[in-house]
């Protein structure tokens, strides 16, 4: 039998933050319900972010709370403080993420904090995720190449990463957030997280700017990861990483990992007609 490899849909959240042009929440509950019918174990669905930092996600509550729930799949939203977790409970989120950096730019453009204070303002989060029994997913940014900062060392990745095992994230996904990484440096970031955390507890985010996403998909395999985060319609890019292109392509990762003989129990045929909803989204 085919082993599995679980790709973790982002198009409505990671997907839709950048885009300029406000999309109808009606819109964005029908990609939803169509990805629900995609075969996806989880689905990151919205943020439960500032509305002056993301416009575009302010309707978090009324998507979570109009879009038809599959049984077999988790729902999930991203959380930056307590107040964010609180929001997005309310909403019925199945589980949360949070999101750090590896690098102090990056860090400041996005959570408007250094490194270390974002770490403090996520303990909360996880005390109240630990009593309501919530699991809690952990983000690195720019694991490779940072917009303000440049080149980003390993070891600043694997100390984030430590950290994020410690709060009791049950996985952390490693972001090359500008899609700058190449095999051989995303091989290296790997290599010294690995040292921290288990394969089986990691996942790949890669973006494709510069056309390498399938490839680094390709070295993080071979380093043992088995879940990668992609977006149906390489929808995407970061508001706070100037010249980030979409995440990769979901139905171009699913072809892929097909190719090479894993399964994805995905359907294609949805995952088409997904995409092309997310590309008509598209400013
Ligand atoms: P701040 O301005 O430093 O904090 O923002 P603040 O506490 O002063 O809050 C400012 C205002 O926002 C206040 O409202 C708060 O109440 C409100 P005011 O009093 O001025 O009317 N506020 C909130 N509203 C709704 N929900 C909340 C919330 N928190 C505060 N949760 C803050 C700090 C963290 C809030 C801000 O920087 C923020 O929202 N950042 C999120 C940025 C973001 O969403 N980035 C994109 C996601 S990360 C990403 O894409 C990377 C990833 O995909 C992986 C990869 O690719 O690498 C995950
Ligand atoms: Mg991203």
């Amino acid at each position: 039998m085919a082993e599995f490899v679980e790709i973790f849909e982002m198009a409505p959240r990671d997907g839709l933050q950048n885009e300029k042009r406000l999309i109808p929440t009606a819109d964005k509950i029908a990609l939803v319900d169509c990805l629900s019918r995609a075969g996806f174990r989880r689905i990151e669905v919205t943020s439960f972010v500032s509305p002056k930092w993301v416009p575009q996600m302010a309707d978090a509550a009324e998507v979570l709370a109009g879009i038809a729930r599959a049984p077999s799949v988790r729902y999930a939203a991203l959380t930056p403080n307590l107040k964010g977790y609180q929001a997005a409970r309310a909403a019925g989120a199945d589980e949360v993420a949070i999101f750090a950096s590896a690098s102090e730019g990056f860090s400041r453009a996005n959570l408007n904090c250094s490194i270390n204070e974002s770490i403090e303002r996520f303990l909360p989060i996880i005390e109240a995720a630990r009593l309501d029994q919530v699991r809690v997913r952990g983000y690195v940014s720019v694991v490779t190449d940072c917009p303000f900062d440049g080149a980003v060392a390993p070891g600043a990745v694997a100390r984030v990463v430590a950290a994020l095992r410690d709060l009791g994230c049950y996985e952390v996904s490693l972001g090359d957030t500008i899609g700058q990484g190449r095999p051989e440096t995303i091989t290296a970031m790997l290599r010294a997280v690995l040292d921290e955390m288990p394969a089986q507890s990691l996942a790949g985010h890669y973006h494709d700017t510069a056309g390498r996403a399938l490839d680094n998909i390709e070295a993080s395999l071979a380093l043992g990861l088995r879940v990668f985060d992609a977006a149906v319609g390489g929808l995407g890019g970061c508001p706070y990483a100037p010249g980030a292109a979409g995440n990769v392509a979901t139905e171009a990762v699913d072809a892929r990992l097909r190719a090479l003989g894993y399964d994805t129990g995905l359907k294609a045929a949805v995952l088409a007609e997904a995409a092309a909803l997310a590309r008509g989204m598209r400013g």
